[in-house]
């Protein structure tokens, strides 16, 4: 926590303020600032029975809750922990007899841009049978299943399915590698896989399947029993007698209707892995109750979800984004949503606003990093820019997963929104299972590059090191002071890095510690993200360890001895990852720099994903160091960025490194 505060920029100075469009206002649910506050008004005056209203309003309880808030075993707090629920009923069977029934739930396009449609019924029916056919093999409450699916329809109702008989589902992002999947079967321990046999991706078809039987043969998984394979292609793959099944397979001669299980509010619905500052990801694990809750009340309230939208969510499901505002969140809110198989480059840069246009799209939820890509393929050839689609469906835009600079803001506002659309800014984590600070679209004056202010209820704060508020315009650390309903329960397995990560005892251990810094504008209180204090990176919107990239890195035994991982700003993906490596040979130049830094960056690919892949690869003969032999990564994000070394590097073991590094080899 010491780096904190020095990480912290600058307040930025914005003066643009866009007050919501009136049209939009008339007609929001959460119209005025007057009716926000005074939701943030009765959760402070009492904060149980605003959270208890809202629990009784958003989820159906197969057993009504009695407890809410349980403090007893801090920072493992519980919510509802007397009531009981089931997340895929409060998706699906609640709407059935209600008009919802027959509507459509996912308008699917595949990479290939073929259109499939599921209405509500016919996905509970689905999900049923799919529920039917895992516990046929043997698939029971409390097991854990890992899924590693595309986008597609399928990918979906295997969430939904666990989640129908109580499995706790742990969904792995499809760009992830053998070992990164066995090492989340092991810690997780799973009995079964559900995956596909290959992914089709910008007009190519990527094995899913081989890579599963990869993880698996590295070892440790005796635990799997079964992997259930979707067809996705027909090209055919490696299916193992007795193990694998084909969807065919598992769903043949089951029944459609499938009672769904009712778990506790406790109850694990998911286990997700992202990245902290240490090399092991962290499994982070939500409850049912809570999460399903705020995945509810913020569709309605940041998406402003009404019966007729068309929401579009771009995340994957292997994100948490694609779990709370794909996966369950807009179906519990009884929307229509678009599900997209592909990328947003094939077969052109104009995809997106292609398929705004051909689904009448109304709200498009999309992260920085693709608008900035988007923008300069638009500059770059005037076939894609949007105005080429009619976008006149589209009545709010969302951003989330990293901070949006305002160029990117006003280009949105100006060429997707016709200036017409709320922009909703969205801040949030893993950890926090939906929205935190945002904007909501009917009330609060947007100014770019700001997620404004705190949902009713969510008691964000900014502080110093010992826990103190900082004043508006000094940046701190930010924190959540009070627990709220949707927030990580544990990190499955290791209830030690979950406090010491999470609830420092330097701030009382019940505080929430997000890992970002954060400032508050002087005149308005809003909020800016300055991005993460800790040794987390956000790359396009995907959150990496450095400890992670070093520990593959150094795995390469032949050749690495040492290496330092550090982020760069980039003007496309947000941050770019920057490796400092020491190999166990003299320093390369020239192409053979060139072709190593290449076999590492297939190295760390096949260790971690190609999503970890280093932009930069410097090699020198040593790191900077100080002589109790820590590495001065401080430096080391000077010299990524090309700056000029100011600091005092008094205490450096060996200065001359620093020229060294500074060349690029
Ligand atoms: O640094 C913050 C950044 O993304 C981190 C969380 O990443 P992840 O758990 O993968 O979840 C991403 C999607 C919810 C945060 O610690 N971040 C996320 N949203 C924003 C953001 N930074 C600035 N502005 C945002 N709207």
């Amino acid at each position: 926590m010491s780096t904190a505060t020095s990480a912290i920029e600058s307040v930025l100075v914005e003066n643009r303020v866009f007050p919501p469009p009136a049209t939009f206002a008339a007609q929001a649910r959460i119209a005025s600032m007057e009716q926000y506050q005074a939701l943030c008004d009765e959760a402070e005056r009492d904060y149980e029975g605003y959270w208890a209203r809202l629990a009784r309003e958003n989820v159906v309880w197969s057993k009504p809750f009695t407890q809410v808030l349980d403090e007893s075993n801090a920072p493992f707090f519980q919510w509802f922990a007397d009531g009981e629920l089931n997340a895929s009923a409060n998706c699906l069977d609640k709407h059935m007899g209600t008009p919802v029934e027959h509507k459509t739930a996912i308008i699917f396009e595949a990479d290939g841009g073929e259109v499939t449609k599921v209405t509500y019924r016919e996905l509970l029916e689905r999900v049923s049978q799919f529920a039917n056919g895992l516990k046929a093999h043997g698939v029971q409450k409390g097991d854990r299943v890992l899924i590693y699916m595309p986008m597609t329809i399928e990918g979906v109702v295997a969430m939904q399915a666990c989640a129908r008989i109580g499995a706790t589902h742990s969904v792995v992002f499809g760009g992830f590698s053998a070992k990164a999947v066995q090492e989340r079967i092991v810690d997780v321990g799973a009995v079964a896989v559900i995956t596909s046999n290959y992914q089709m991706r910008g007009g190519k078809e990527l094995p899913l399947k081989s890579i599963v039987d990869d993880a698996l043969a590295l070892g440790g998984c005796e635990a799997i029993k079964n992997v259930f394979v979707y067809e996705r292609t027909p090209t055919a793959c490696n299916l193992v007698a007795g193990r694998d099944k084909t969807f065919g397979e598992l769903l043949q001669g089951q029944s459609k209707e499938c009672a769904p299980v009712a778990v506790g509010a406790e109850h694990p619905l998911f286990i997700l892995y992202t990245s902290g500052s240490t090399g092991k990801p962290k499994g982070v694990q939500h409850a049912t109750g809570g999460y399903m809750l705020w995945a509810k009340q913020t569709v309605d309230w940041t998406f402003d979800m009404k019966d007729s939208d068309v929401f579009w969510c771009t995340a994957d499901i292997g994100w948490i984004t694609g779990h709370t505002y794909v996966a369950y969140g807009p179906l519990a809110a009884g929307a229509t949503q678009i599900v997209f198989e592909g990328v947003p480059t094939f077969p052109n840069a104009g995809r997106f606003w292609q398929m705004i246009e051909r689904h009448g799209c109304t709200i498009f939820y999309t992260a920085p990093t693709a608008i900035r890509s988007l923008i300069k393929a638009a500059d770059s050839d005037a076939a894609v820019h949007p105005k080429n689609w009619d976008l006149s469906s589209l009545r709010l835009l969302g951003s989330v997963g990293e901070p949006i600079n305002p160029e990117a803001w006003m280009w949105y506002h100006k060429h997707i929104g016709a200036e017409r659309c709320p922009i909703v800014d969205t801040f949030w984590q893993t950890e926090n299972g939906g929205h935190m600070i945002t904007p909501l679209p009917g009330a609060t004056p947007l100014v770019p590059g700001s997620c404004t202010l705190p949902l009713p209820g969510i008691t964000a704060a900014i502080v110093d090191e010992t826990g103190n508020d900082m004043a508006n315009g000094a940046g701190g650390m930010l924190v959540v002071k009070k627990p709220w309903p949707s927030m990580i329960r544990n990190i499955w397995g290791d209830p030690e890095r979950f406090k010491k990560s999470y609830f420092p005892e330097e701030l009382g251990g019940k505080t929430y510690l997000a890992g970002d810094g954060a400032v508050r504008s002087v005149d308005r209180g809003y909020f800016r993200i300055t991005g993460r204090i800790d040794d987390v990176l956000n790359v396009s919107g995907h959150r990496m360890g450095t400890m992670e990239i070093e520990s593959a890195l150094v795995s390469k035994t032949d050749l690495v001895a040492e290496a330092a991982v550090v982020g760069r700003p980039d003007d496309l993906t947000g941050e770019a990852i920057c490796a400092f490596v020491v190999l166990k040979r003299p320093v390369p130049h020239g192409e053979e720099a060139k072709q190593l830094a290449n076999e590492l960056r297939n190295w760390v690919a096949k260790e971690i994903g190609p999503i970890a892949k280093p932009k930069d690869i410097r090699f020198g003969e040593n790191l900077p160091k100080t002589r109790s032999g820590k590495i001065m990564r401080r430096l080391l994000r000077s010299i990524a960025k090309g700056e000029a070394i100011t600091q005092d590097t008094s205490t450096l073991e060996n200065p001359a490194i620093l020229e060294q590094l500074a060349k690029t080899n």
